[in-house]
């Protein structure tokens, strides 16, 4: 069964623990937090304050997705605001296994993410070490993007790469999925599909929900 992840960037922010509270309901698996700073990506979101004030109204993963600079630095505030998964991205830090390590020694699941741009050779040295790659298929800053066409086979290339490992990291697609291509996205390999605009800007989330796990699960 493939992993939906609502990204609550595009969530009634005035709201957030309502918003969480209808989404489990409506059959979300894990939760996507962006973390931005206004440095790596043009846009500043939440941290970890609003992130503990939210671990306590749900028990769904938290799946925290750091958009930040240096994130090295505030990994433990994280990991003890409620993070289950850590991602970083490979851009954003110049000793990405220190990084990765400093994630799994406080007991969470680590993450690398790469932008578009990146090609999949920067990870090859770090996937023994994570638990999660996330792929991104928009320039990260900002919910409602168009996904980048390009990306779907970079998703399966990226899958080519983890099949066989003894321990197959998760792959995660995280930008512009919607309802119409989701069924390519989780046949190209992705095992974890966040969604921001899609589910929350619709009408009727348990609705999208379900529907894009029929479409992400019949394959
Ligand atoms: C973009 C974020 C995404 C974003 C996805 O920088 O990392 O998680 O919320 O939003 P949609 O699904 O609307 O593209
Ligand atoms: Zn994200």
């Amino acid at each position: 069964m493939k992993i939906i992840a609502p990204s609550i960037l595009s969530a009634d922010g005035g709201r957030l623990s309502e918003e969480i509270a209808t989404v489990e309901k409506a059959g979300a698996d894990w939760i996507h937090i962006d973390v931005m700073d206004g440095h790596f990506v043009p846009n500043i979101t939440i941290g970890p304050a609003i992130i503990s004030t939210l671990r306590k109204t749900t028990k769904l993963p938290f799946d925290v997705h750091l958009m930040i600079e240096n994130p090295e630095r505030y990994i433990e505030s994280f990991a003890q605001a409620g993070a289950d998964i850590i991602t970083v991205h490979v851009e954003a830090t110049n000793h990405l296994h220190r990084t990765i390590d400093m994630i799994k020694k406080l007991g969470r699941e680590a993450g690398v993410s790469l932008n578009p741009a990146t090609p999949l050779t920067q990870i090859e040295e770090i996937i023994p070490y994570i638990d999660l790659l996330l792929i991104m298929t928009v320039n990260p800053g900002f919910g409602g993007q168009q996904f980048i066409k390009t990306s779907l086979s970079k998703i399966a290339k990226a899958n080519k790469m983890l099949t066989g490992l003894s321990r197959k990291p998760l792959l995660e697609v995280d930008g512009g999925v919607n309802l119409k291509n989701i069924g390519d996205i989780a046949k190209a390999g992705a095992d974890v599909i966040v969604a921001g605009a899609a589910i929350f800007g619709s009408d009727d989330y348990q609705k999208t929900i379900a529907t894009m796990k029929l479409a992400a699960n019949n394959n």
